[in-house]
């Protein structure tokens, strides 16, 4: 690994890398004789037993042990490898990166380098027009409307890509890129079947998107006429550099702010989030329209404990504030919703209202479940049979993602109190519903489908499991043929992906072992069901006809590998079929007849083809 760079470099960086300066940027360190101590990033403390020592240019925290140099302190906290963290500090401190002799590395290393290149260029290129630009008008007016101050257009890096279908192309000759390599960064797309480039984005209000080191990875560009046709935003594609998933707007000037405030403020836009910046709130991100990923969820817990929730006022925004809880509560922060009233999101809110309003909004954003169990009894009419039994069954599934058991209680009692029922019978429902939401296969019957659910427990994936368990050399068999992305409910593909590696590094000592390396109870408890239950009798959830039950049962299966192709190759299909439906939506999303919407068709059809194919081995 080391071996990539030469050790004069790396002692070069190291040099220039100051271990006080560069945790320092990372977290509020305090002097403590000789030594600066802070709250430890790597575990959760009162008092802090984190420690840098500038003398020997290392750290240690006394609390969990974790130490080493500046180059271990950037692969822990930014969570990438030595040579990554190599790169990083190496480009912080402006040291020109000497490679071993004969790496492959480099050279994807160049791409994204230049890749980088062209987004600071082009980031450059677009400022200008949008300030000195005859054409950058329109967009100067926009800004001037929606009351983007000067600062915020310089902090922010927005510019302007002319309205024309050749302006990136001409610019980027004139630099000296080649259009292939321009076609990778996303800004220009190549007409199908020739060698014409056209401009990704014209005529828009650019938004640069940095990564947390502040390099531009990407773009969004907004449209400035509402009468424009075209989709508000488009966005830069995934690219060697972008991952949208991966990504938040605004994380690399919020981190500072993020880490003093102790929690995060998370908006939709990036004009909700400059808008807060304007008004002095700082500690703010925006995952920019796209779902908040477990990706997500885990960067912003490197910074903070807790999220506050800000999204828009309207249905898609509560829905999302909804999805996003999983993955917050998986990363193990807490979560509260600040409600915008409507028809504001927080841009316009703090437009009408100030920004002292919008920080009072925020200080009286109230925990997840009060917010959940306000707006499931708004939803539904709880004066009806019906509606109580809706706002059950939704905070049943809400709460139990906590896990935590004297929360569970808690809002056992808050949910009788609002249906005037007794918490007894209210907590006796929400044992019932956790049973078979861990094990059901299917949506409980009648009930809502409520945003927050995680994916329910198939047949397939329950039968999948029955039979990957049911004898050892299975697993082989499985290792070869199934993709464990195929399966959706999580603890099922934890648990195959798990029983996967076993295998595969000839670790597999038999179940009990196992078990116990699953470690949490919910994914036992799911394992040693499907164990105990005899094949294709399925959980409580799944109760087949009785007849074909009773024939089954106590018997052996008479043909488990035949079964569990079948099983595979339909969780092959449906896996295909919704990678279809999610393409299939994006299509009128993208212009009428352009090479991005052939390409799509192209797409879905190669997925059509693969959903008719037998299973083959990976
Ligand atoms: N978004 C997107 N593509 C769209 C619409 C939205 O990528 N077609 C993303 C953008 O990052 C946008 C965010 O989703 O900022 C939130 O969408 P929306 O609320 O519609 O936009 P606003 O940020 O409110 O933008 P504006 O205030 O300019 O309408
Ligand atoms: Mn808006």
């Amino acid at each position: 690994m080391a071996g990539l760079f030469s050790q004069a470099t790396l002692e070069q960086i190291r040099a220039a890398s100051d271990i006080v300066e560069v945790v320092g940027s990372y977290l509020p360190l305090k002097r403590a004789g000789a030594n600066f101590v802070a709250l430890c990033p790597f575990h959760r403390e009162k008092t802090p037993s984190f420690n840098v020592n500038p003398h020997r240019q290392i750290f240690y925290c006394f609390g969990c042990h974790k130490g080493g140099d500046v180059f271990a302190f950037i692969k822990e906290y930014e969570s990438v490898d030595f040579s990554e963290a190599v790169r990083r500090l190496a480009e912080r401190a402006k040291v020109p990166l000497a490679y071993a002799k004969g790496d492959e590395a480099p050279q994807a290393r160049h791409l994204k380098e230049r890749l980088l290149q062209i987004h600071e260029q082009l980031t450059q290129r677009w400022q200008s027009a949008l300030t000195t630009e005859p054409g950058g008008q329109l967009a100067r007016d926009y800004l001037a409307k929606r009351g983007v101050s000067a600062q915020a257009v310089e902090l922010f890096r927005l510019g302007y890509a002319p309205e024309a279908w050749d302006d990136t192309v001409n610019w980027a000759r004139a630099k000296g890129y080649e259009l292939g390599l321009v076609e990778k960064a996303g800004l220009v797309l190549r007409k199908e079947g020739s060698d014409h480039y056209y401009d990704r984005f014209r005529g828009r209000l650019m938004f640069p998107i940095c990564d947390e080191q502040g390099r531009v990875i990407g773009f969004s560009g907004r449209v400035l006429s509402a009468e424009e046709q075209t989709a508000k935003y488009v966005n830069s594609p995934e690219t060697p550099i972008f991952t949208k998933s991966k990504v938040f707007f605004g994380l690399d000037k919020s981190k500072r702010a993020l880490l003093e405030a102790g929690y995060a403020i998370v908006c939709e836009g990036q004009l909700d989030l400059i808008a807060c910046f304007m008004a002095g709130v700082q500690n703010v991100v925006a995952p920019q329209g796209t779902a908040f990923t477990a990706d997500h969820a885990r960067m912003l817990k490197r910074y903070v404990q807790e999220v506050v929730l800000c999204f828009d006022s309207d249905e898609a925004g509560q829905n999302a504030a909804a999805r996003a809880l999983d993955h917050l509560l998986a990363a193990g922060l807490a979560v509260r919703v600040a409600v915008v009233p409507a028809p504001h999101d927080p841009d316009s809110f703090i437009k009408a209202s100030g920004g002292e309003a919008f920080q009072q909004l925020i200080g009286r954003a109230e925990g997840f479940f009060d917010y959940y169990l306000n707006r499931l009894c708004a939803t539904n009419a709880v004066t009806s049979d019906r509606g109580r039994l809706a706002v059950l069954r939704g905070m049943a599934a809400a709460v139990h993602k906590s896990q935590n058991l004297v929360l569970i209680d808690k809002y056992a009692q808050k949910t009788a109190l609002r249906l005037g029922v007794t918490p007894d019978a209210v907590r006796a429902e929400f044992r019932k519903l956790a049973r078979a939401s861990t094990a059901a296969p299917h949506q409980v019957e009648g009930a809502q489908p409520s945003p927050s659910q995680a994916p329910s427990l198939t047949r397939d994936e329950f039968g999948l499991l029955q039979l990957l368990f049911k004898q050892d050399d299975f697993a082989g068999w499985v290792a070869d043929y199934l993709n464990p992305d195929w399966i959706r409910h999580p603890l099922v593909r934890r648990i195959v992906s798990e029983r996967i590696s076993a295998f595969r590094a000839g670790t597999w000592q038999g179940v009990p072992p196992f078990l116990l390396s699953l470690a949490e109870t919910e994914s036992q408890a799911l394992l040693t069901e499907a164990m105990a239950r005899n094949y294709l009798e399925g959980t409580s959830g799944i109760e087949l006809v009785k007849g074909v039950r009773d024939h089954v049962r106590d018997r052996i299966v008479p043909n488990p590998l035949e079964n569990l192709k079948g099983i595979v190759t339909r969780l092959r299909n449906d896996h295909l079929t919704q990678e279809i439906s999610r393409l299939s939506s994006r299509y009128a999303t993208l212009e009428a007849c352009s090479p991005e919407q052939e390409e799509l068709v192209k797409k879905c059809e190669a997925l059509k083809a693969l959903r008719r194919q037998p299973l083959a081995p990976r």
